[in-house]
């Protein structure tokens, strides 16, 4: 990767918790200035984006990248509006975003993937700000996507009864699973979606991918709220190794992995809402 970014600042925009006056919903979207660029990390299910973001003073129009965790409908709800009003901006994901996927509880499959809406304006972007992203990948110097993440740990797993069919033969590998990297001066700072590649082989990759840059804060839904408290436990343990200053659980880490972290890593842990602000540059606290 490139030099260290310098200033960052991060808004969570969406999250399954709000803080204040702002909408609260099963979904996330995370906002970063870095570089002199304005991202847009996912997009939630749509509904709360736009009035959060206007509350919190968020140009979404004035986004010029829009970044793709995966597929899922509480990651890619938005992309419609955000396509609409963000006429300049560059989109990148993994090609199978599009992909239909489902959920099956108790004999139940529910379509758990990215809406028709967002797919047909996906479809309207040009080519040329279209960016399928298939191998890690610098958007800007220091900012970096991961692309598919190597599945390396022997405890996680995709966190789910996931799907590509309805009738439940065969398992969804969530290739599509990436995480955004900024190199900050005080470490890296990684942003995940779902968590489905698995948290610590997400932030391994990251700091393979960088060099083996320390990892400075790590947000996301980490999705424990399935797991086994075997894989809850070999995750703080792992996490623990890699050390972060600062870990931000969102969306769907669940209640048992947010209580975990916290007995874990007390203060270092600061659990992620809507209209929560960061700034990487030496002060974030
Ligand atoms: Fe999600
Ligand atoms: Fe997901």
């Amino acid at each position: 990767m490139s030099n260290p970014v310098g200033a960052t600042r991060i808004t969570i925009l969406v999250d399954n918790k709000a803080n204040d006056d702002l909408l609260a919903e099963h979904g996330l979207s995370v906002w970063v200035e870095a570089a002199g660029r304005r991202l847009l990390f996912d997009t939630g299910q749509g509904p709360a984006l736009a009035s959060n973001a206007g509350k919190l003073g968020v140009a979404l129009h004035s986004a010029d990248t829009l970044v793709l965790s995966h597929g899922h409908y509480d990651h890619s709800g938005g992309v419609p509006l955000v396509i609409a009003s963000a006429p300049a901006v560059h989109v990148y994901g993994h090609p199978a975003v599009t992909t239909q996927r489902y959920a099956i509880r108790n004999g139940t499959a529910r379509p758990i993937g990215m809406p028709e809406s967002a797919r047909s304006a996906l479809e309207r972007v040009p080519p040329e700000r279209l960016h399928w992203t298939t191998h890690p990948m610098e958007v800007a110097p220091g900012i970096c996507l991961t692309g598919p993440i190597p599945r390396l740990t022997d405890y996680e797993d995709i966190g789910g009864p996931f799907f590509v069919d309805r009738e439940g033969r065969h398992s969804d590998p969530i290739d599509d699973d990436l995480a955004l990297c900024i190199r900050t001066e005080m470490g890296l700072v990684v942003v995940a979606g779902c968590g489905h590649a698995g948290v610590i082989n997400t932030l391994k990759y990251a700091q393979r991918l960088s060099g083996a840059f320390r990892i400075h804060a790590v947000f996301g839904g980490f999705h424990l709220g399935e797991a086994s408290e075997a894989r809850v436990e070999r995750t703080m343990g792992a996490l623990a190794e890699l050390g972060p200053d600062l870990i931000v659980p969102c969306h769907c880490t669940g209640e048992l992995g947010v209580e975990k972290l916290r007995q874990t890593f007390g203060e270092r842990v600061h659990v992620g809402s809507a209209g929560a602000r960061y700034t990487f540059d030496g002060t974030w606290r």
